[in-house]
């Protein structure tokens, strides 16, 4: 199917279950519970359980003929059946909720390049158009981020564009505004490059036939043409896009002020190339046990998990949530704490920069103390631990837009450690801190547990600070009004650059 609405239209048509409702404050049949307590809460988070979820994760993959958990597929579906099946062991603690959306989903494809015919190696990129072209190659300018980098010269030709700094579905559309064919992004480090070019529909125009190449193709290209030869490729590429349904689950506990509600999130989808463990199974998993934790004691204000489907093709669930909420609902989200890769196998120990000071991406009232709240709790468990830039590029982003204070940890995706993190956090500079991103790596094997665990308490630490108590807080911001906190680019967890 060709697809070529705008991602607002797809989720227009999608329908909601009732969301938000009046908890009951009466602790109806909680009373018995003792109230959360820090300590024990994070003494409940065991490696072996982060273990056991993220076994059963890769299992559901594995059984599957993609092999992954991508939204709108079997392996979507069991992972979502299984959590749903947790909650509910649960006793009745949490209400839970499923909302469904649609969106295009790239199930498979397949990509043939030819260089002066002949075959040569090259990379998919999911959505990409189906099409055979066949033309000259063209290099654009600087990294393609800009119109201004297409030369005229493209028209009729293949364009070959740097992967760097902006999103690869960026490049595509842009060299189709300038008049190529088909497009061609080499890697700006080691292997093949594939990837995403995230869901069609962009304002810049239509994807091209789009093809990726190892940084070693890509620079002798450069090369050649630079020097005046004619080098011409054929990007012969298919790809199956079907509208499929998707879930989204919500827990939220029956009993607390639930007009104050603690709301976090991780995300249930992986991408299309592998079993997504790390990415997402681990704040998915990492989430869950803090749930099953937490359903053993009383809580003053309500909690609510939500586990959200479509991250990895744009934050389809995070947005979908936000948008079925109605204004006064919306309000009533006291803060948001999101967790995306929390077991890198080289990873450091990032902290949302919601205060600015790295990375001056200034969070709504409220995000410095989250900030610094995993801070201290880092310190004083002996960790070292770093800023991430506070981009949106995550679950949290849809939050950011309606003014909700965010928090949130990571340990890190496609970037490259430097040998001052060596020193904070061991592992190996040069090497991304996932070298499996979105790949078909990112399995169990490739786990870093004790951060999984570290992260996991972190995680169970600060639903006990907020469970009981917003003190610590600044008051929230009075309006919910979108666009106050824009989503900025730049690093981060990047999705597709
Ligand atoms: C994807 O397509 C290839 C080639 O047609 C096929 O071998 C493979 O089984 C497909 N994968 C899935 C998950 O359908
Ligand atoms: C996934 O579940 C939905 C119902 O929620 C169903 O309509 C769909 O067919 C299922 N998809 C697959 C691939 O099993
Ligand atoms: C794609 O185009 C090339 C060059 O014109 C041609 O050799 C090849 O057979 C085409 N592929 C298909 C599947 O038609
Ligand atoms: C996807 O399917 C749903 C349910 O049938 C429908 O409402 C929606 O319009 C479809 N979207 C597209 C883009 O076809
Ligand atoms: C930080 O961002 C603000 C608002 O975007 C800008 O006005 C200011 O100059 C920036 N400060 C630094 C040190 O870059
Ligand atoms: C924290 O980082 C410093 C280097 O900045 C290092 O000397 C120290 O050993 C690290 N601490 C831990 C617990 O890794």
């Amino acid at each position: 199917m060709k697809v070529s609405s705008a991602i607002g239209a797809f989720l227009a048509v999608a329908s909601a279950a009732v969301v938000d409702r009046k908890a009951r404050g009466d602790g109806h049949g909680h009373d018995h519970l003792p109230m959360v307590d820090s300590r024990k809460l994070q003494n409940a988070i065991k490696s072996k359980a982060l273990l056991g979820g993220a076994k059963v994760l890769e299992k559901i993959a594995f059984s599957t003929p993609g092999r992954n958990r991508q939204m709108g597929t079997l392996g979507h579906n069991l992972t979502t059946d299984f959590l749903v099946k947790e909650l509910k062991k649960l006793g009745g603690y949490y209400k839970v909720e499923t909302q469904t959306f649609w969106a295009p989903t790239f199930l498979n494809g397949t990509g043939t390049l030819l260089i002066d015919g002949v075959k040569t190696d090259s990379g998919m990129f999911d959505y990409t158009t189906t099409g055979n072209v066949t033309a000259p190659i063209v290099v654009v300018n600087n990294l393609g981020c800009t119109s201004s980098d297409y030369p005229s010269t493209l028209s009729g030709n293949i364009a070959l564009v740097k992967r760097g700094s902006c999103e690869f579905g960026l490049k595509s559309a842009l060299a189709g505004a300038a008049g190529a064919k088909g497009a061609l992004i080499y890697n700006n480090i080691q292997g093949r490059l594939e990837g995403t070019l995230g869901l069609p529909g962009r304002p810049e125009g239509e994807y091209l036939p789009t093809l990726g190449l190892s940084n070693t193709q890509g620079l002798d290209f450069v090369t050649q043409i630079t020097g005046g030869a004619t080098v011409t490729a054929t990007i012969d590429v298919a790809s199956d896009i079907q509208n499929r349904s998707t879930v989204n689950i919500l827990a939220t506990t029956t009993h607390g002020n639930s007009d104050e509600v603690l709301v976090l999130g991780a995300h249930t989808d992986s991408v299309y190339r592998g079993p997504g463990i790390n990415d997402d199974g681990s704040g998915t998993i990492g989430i869950l046990e803090v749930a099953k934790a937490l359903s053993k004691y009383k809580v003053n204000n309500a909690v609510r998990f939500g586990w959200w489907s479509g991250e990895e093709i744009g934050l389809l669930g995070s947005e979908f949530y936000v948008a079925s909420l109605s204004a006064e609902e919306q309000a009533k989200i006291r803060l948001y704490l999101n967790f995306d890769m929390i077991a890198s196998p080289n990873y450091i120990l990032g902290i949302y920069d919601g205060d600015g000071s790295a990375y001056n991406n200034t969070g709504p009232a409220g995000s410095a103390q989250l900030e610094h709240f995993y801070q201290n709790w880092f310190k004083s468990n002996g960790h070292n631990y770093t800023s991430v830039d506070f981009t949106g590029r995550s679950d949290y982003g849809p939050f950011l837009d309606i003014n909700v204070p965010c928090g949130g940890t990571e340990t890190g995706a496609e970037v490259i450690k430097t040998e001052a993190e060596v020193a904070m956090f061991g592992g190996t500079a040069g090497i991304p801190y996932d070298p499996n991103y979105h790949q078909a790596g990112d399995g169990v094997g490739n786990l870093a547990m004790d951060a999984f665990e570290i992260n996991a308490k972190a995680i169970a630490a600060s639903v006990a600070e907020y469970a009981v108590s917003y003190k610590s807080l600044p008051p929230k911001a009075k309006s919910n009004k979108r666009g106050v906190f824009p989503r900025r680019t730049g690093k981060g967890k990047t999705l597709r650059i």
